[in-house]
């Protein structure tokens, strides 16, 4: 058959080239069964609005669902986007008496919007769940290492002794904001924008409720212009997704770090290191730098997003179409990560002692030291930490004797003569009783945490329900649109 578009209005048959340059089909392989869902729903409606024959709706839903069976690669890539093909192809297969009523009061604008905004509405769905997985995955880790010490940094420099719950959880937190921000952007996605056709509606009778109701909606993108011009949610996706990445590369960059010679924190497993083809002793943490790298994908497909959305008036202009593969580009990268970050934290090989042993480098009880003279003997946190930075200056171990001669010059006294002793002194230089001592809300006191764990894992199973909720509603919906396609066949 010719081309069903073309026929009418233009003449010139397309070059090769501007075929190629000017279609979203390999995109579209993405959109390929929503459209399908898309068809069904608004065809369905179509019958139950009197617009379509009922004989007509039967035999167009069977074609829909044939071309579903025989999948994408079966439909004429000559087309400039999945939407026509698929038309052309159920054309064929039903007659245009048929088949070309298929497409009243509609556009292909409002049908490309619907396809992407169900395929993505997906696609979070998965990413909330996997999010989930690495989340728990974190916590059970955490759970395990509530009294395993390690130095806590500030400018990558050794700062104060932590555990590597605290640190585990530091990230675990990162994320589960992360995760309320993609259920937030779920929110906005959920929206359906059919009915709207080219932007100024339809003078068919449509009932757009129903088709949102048969897709699983939350409800209507409603101003038929903004529905079909807005790409303001992919934007804010790809900003979701930009940022739950640049937590992925922090995250990624601590293992790299942690698993250099110097650090030896950390082991990864195998499967995530590759080796040099010159030097054969290397093992190098490639996955997590990989990850890093990664991060490019997601915040290029965020600055292409802005760019080709900047400056477009309303409605619909054909740059929307270069809009849609830099989310899927993004997901792809981000869904990636999420599970090979969740592997490569799950099977890492934590090195307990040197954490243990370097807690102390770099005079890391230094804050707690200060704290004390603070505490036992009254004197001023400033004076206190300039007692202490001066004995940072010596190599050795403050005893209360060097204490006792600094603080004469500091303060004209010692601070034996205030009550200070040097049992005091030992507790306060003691890593494990510096973080005993961190007990407040949110600090690393293993007692605390065991609290904070407890806490997070309730979150964690709310979030597991509301993911399930959400899952529940869109299956529903299409369990039903389904019954529906199913009854109305065999009129
Ligand atoms: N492939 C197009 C896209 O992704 C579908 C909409 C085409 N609409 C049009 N008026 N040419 O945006």
């Amino acid at each position: 058959m010719s081309n069903i578009l073309r026929r009418g209005r233009l003449e010139a048959v397309q070059d090769e080239e501007i075929v190629q340059y000017t279609s979203s089909m390999e995109a579209d392989r993405w959109i390929f069964n929503a459209d399908i869902v898309v068809d069904l729903a608004h065809t369905v409606m179509l019958k139950e609005q009197g617009i379509i024959k009922e004989e007509d709706c039967s035999k167009i839903l069977s074609g829909l669902l044939k071309i579903q069976e025989e999948g994408m690669e079966k439909l004429d890539f000559s087309y400039e986007d999945i939407h026509i093909s698929l038309e052309s192809r159920l054309i064929d297969m039903v007659g245009e008496d048929v088949g070309g009523r298929m497409h009243s009061g509609r556009s292909r604008n409002d049908e490309v919007a619907t396809c992407i905004r169900l395929t993505l509405r997906e696609e979070l769905l998965d990413l909330l769940e996997e999010l989930f997985v690495l989340r728990k995955t974190l916590l059970a880790l955490a759970g395990k290492h509530r009294e395993t010490i390690m130095p806590g940094f500030t400018h990558l420099q050794h700062a104060q002794p932590t555990t590597l719950a605290h640190h585990l959880c530091a990230h675990e937190s990162a994320l589960s904001r992360d995760f309320d921000r993609v259920q937030d952007a779920f929110s906005r996605v959920n929206l359906c924008p059919l009915g709207a056709a080219a932007f100024a509606s339809t003078g068919f009778n449509l009932n757009r409720k129903r088709t949102q109701e048969l897709l699983g909606f939350e409800g209507l993108l409603e101003n038929s212009m903004d529905a079909v011009s807005s790409r303001d949610f992919l934007i804010e996706s790809a900003s979701v997704f930009s940022n739950l990445m640049i937590n992925l590369s922090r995250m990624a960059e601590e293992l790299v770090i942690w698993s250099s010679s110097e650090f030896n924190f950390i082991e990864l497993d195998d499967t995530y290191a590759s080796t040099s083809s010159i030097m054969p002793q290397k093992k190098n943490p490639d996955t997590a730098e990989l990850m890093r790298g990664k991060t490019g994908v997601a915040v290029g497909a965020l600055m292409s997003l802005l760019t080709i959305c900047k400056g477009l008036p309303l409605s619909y202009n054909r740059d929307l179409q270069e809009a849609t593969p830099n989310i899927w580009r993004s997901l792809e990268t981000v869904r990636a990560s999420v599970r090979v970050m969740e592997g490569m934290v799950r099977t890492m090989k934590v090195h307990s002692e040197v954490l243990e042993a370097e807690s102390v480098t770099g005079f890391t009880t230094a804050t707690e030291l200060a704290d004390t003279f603070v505490r036992e003997t009254g004197i001023p946190f400033r004076t206190a930490h300039q007692i202490v930075g001066m004995l940072a200056k010596e190599r050795e171990k403050p005893r209360l004797e060097k204490i006792d001669s600094v603080a004469e010059v500091v303060l004209g006294e010692s601070l034996s003569s205030r009550g200070l002793t040097e049992k005091m002194v030992k507790e306060a230089l003691n890593p494990v009783s510096n973080i005993k001592r961190r007990k407040i809300e949110g600090g690393p006191a293993p007692e605390e945490m065991k609290h904070y764990l407890s806490k997070r894992q309730s979150e964690l199973e709310i979030n597991e329900q509301e993911i399930a909720a959400l899952k529940d509603i869109i299956d529903s919906a299409f369990e039903n649109l389904l019954a529906v396609v199913e009854e109305y066949r065999k009129i």
